[in-house]
């Protein structure tokens, strides 16, 4: 058996926790909305046709905020065509994904669901086909009291009081050669600075996001952001990140290694961050939102293009797997292991679209096994990030070269003093002997230990077999006054939960 070592410190505190690291990602895409979140003639739907099991799953899987409504749909939409009596919303053709918008839902229900779901709302606004005007009213609508047209029109549509939006992306992903609307650097840092600052006019509490690279393999990565901020920088709190990860070639042991590839990912956005508040001679440190991750088997969808117009179409319902669920549970991992940077992430997207939770119109909802990690993290990361660094062997991947077999990130709530280790062993073939040094910390007992593995690490949970991936109770785990060690299956996630003794 391989054998880890690694140090359990509260002294090695990374920052803060920010609940919202645990967010995730509503767009009008597919089924994500329509028969997702939103199924009005389901059985089991609330009077605002809302579907309870999706609510209640969102709940269970701790999401603390939501972005909406894009995505490549957002660079071509008029949230005006989303509010007002739905008899009167237009259908309009969703050039992003050739789909029919129907407008049925829109920015009053999505406001609705973020309370029934108990999320907070983080909207987008279209920066690809509209601009400075289009967003300074929508700020208006959702913000402002009442009074002025716009606040009196959410008024009139059923919203006496403001929704009190607070975080705003200035668009999506405007680097992509496929985004309505697209802009070069240049463009795009003026328009968000503009934009930005006309937003803040409205509602000086806003928080903004500037659109980062739409991965970190586009070619202009790393110089659109540093021409972004230098425009921007002063205007703006974030600036975001995205990256979808998927297996190439049958090869799991450099796809169980991708985390290495969002860590790299991460601290160079950091870097350029930094290079720019130097050039600037700026007291501000900005922040990132990585507002859409997830494992997305891309090979599988040739592209919208050649798809007939319909409303809510099938797209893009990956089936995920155990060793899915494991690099997702590596990306919560690295996303933590960065808290004190990363402020916001969003997982997308949250029901059918690449997602951790699936339904059938009029049908069940289950979780997918990706689902699992990130309720698991949620439910017990509190407080103070920890580093956790394993002594341990490495893996020898293609494509991400060498890789520690282990990869770990400690939380410790000083309130409460319990302590969550969150661990992935990504050896394809071996179980790894994690030994933890607990010295420095109080007397503590083991209140949780699970592990999400199984030997046939292509497993997925199906509508007629909802539960066959899901975390089961760990075994063998041996605490002392020196030491926690507990054995890693090979393809796992891993979670240790302590509490105080006395
Ligand atoms: O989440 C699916 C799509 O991926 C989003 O619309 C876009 O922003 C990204 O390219």
């Amino acid at each position: 058996m391989l054998t880890a070592r690694a140090t359990l410190d509260p002294a090695f505190v990374v920052g803060e926790l920010d609940r919202r690291l645990f967010g995730s990602f509503v767009e009008h895409m597919g089924r994500c909305v329509y028969t997702g979140v939103y199924e009005p003639g389901h059985p089991d739907a609330t009077p605002e046709g809302f579907r309870r099991d999706v609510l209640e799953l969102t709940r269970e899987m701790g999401v603390s905020v939501v972005r909406y409504p894009g995505g490549n749909f957002v660079s071509g939409y008029r949230w005006e065509d989303g509010v007002g009596p739905v008899e009167e919303r237009p259908a309009r053709l969703d050039l992003a994904w050739r789909s029919i918008e129907t407008n049925a839902f829109g920015l009053g229900e999505f406001i609705g669901w973020t309370r029934a779901a108990g999320v907070e709302p983080m909207l987008a606004v279209n920066l690809g086909t509209r601009g400075v005007q289009a967003a300074a009213d929508l700020v208006e609508y959702a913000n402002h009291p009442g009074g002025t047209l716009l606040s009196d029109r959410r008024r009139k549509n059923g919203a006496d009081q403001p929704y009190d939006v607070r975080l705003w992306c200035l668009g999506n992903e405007l680097d992509g050669p496929w985004q309505v609307g697209r802009k070069t650097a240049y463009e795009y840092g003026r328009l968000a600075a503009e934009t930005a600052k006309a937003m803040r006019l409205v509602d000086p509490r806003v928080e903004l996001v500037a659109c980062g690279s739409s991965s970190r393999s586009m070619p202009s990565f790393g110089e659109w952001e540093r021409v972004v901020l230098e425009q921007a920088y002063e205007y703006v709190d974030y600036v975001s990140l995205h990256a979808y990860y998927e297996e190439h070639d049958g090869d799991l042991a450099s796809f169980l290694a991708s985390a290495a590839d969002m860590d790299a990912f991460i601290e160079e956005v950091v870097a350029t961050c930094d290079h720019v508040k130097a050039v600037k001679r700026s007291d501000k440190r900005l922040r990132l939102s990585f507002d859409e991750w997830n494992v997305w088997n891309q090979r599988h969808f040739a592209g919208a293009s050649s798809l007939p117009w319909q409303e809510a179409p099938r797209l893009i319902e990956d089936e995920y797997s155990v060793a899915d669920a494991v690099v997702v549970g590596s990306f919560l991992v690295t996303l933590l292991r960065h808290a004190d940077r990363v402020g916001v992430a969003c997982q997308a997207q949250l029901a059918n679209v690449i997602a951790p939770i699936r339904t059938e119109p009029g049908g069940p909802a289950w979780r997918q096994p990706t689902f699992w990690p990130f309720a698991q993290a949620a439910r017990l990361a509190r407080g103070e990030v920890l580093r956790v660094e394993p002594d341990a062997p490495v893996c020898d991947t293609k494509r991400h070269g060498e890789v520690p077999v282990v990869l770990a990130v400690a939380t410790r709530d000083g309130a409460t003093g319990a302590v969550s280790v969150f661990a992935v062993n990504r050896s394809v073939t071996d179980p790894v002997r994690l030994d933890l040094d607990v010295r420095a910390l109080p007397a503590l007992r083991l209140a949780e230990h699970s592990v999400l593995a199984n030997g046939d690490v292509r497993a997925v949970n199906t509508a007629a077999d909802p539960d066959r991936v899901r975390p089961r109770p760990g075994t063998g785990a041996e605490l002392g006054a020196r030491s926690l060690s507990v054995t890693l299956p090979p393809v796992s996630w891993n979670v240790l939960h302590l509490l105080p003794l006395a």
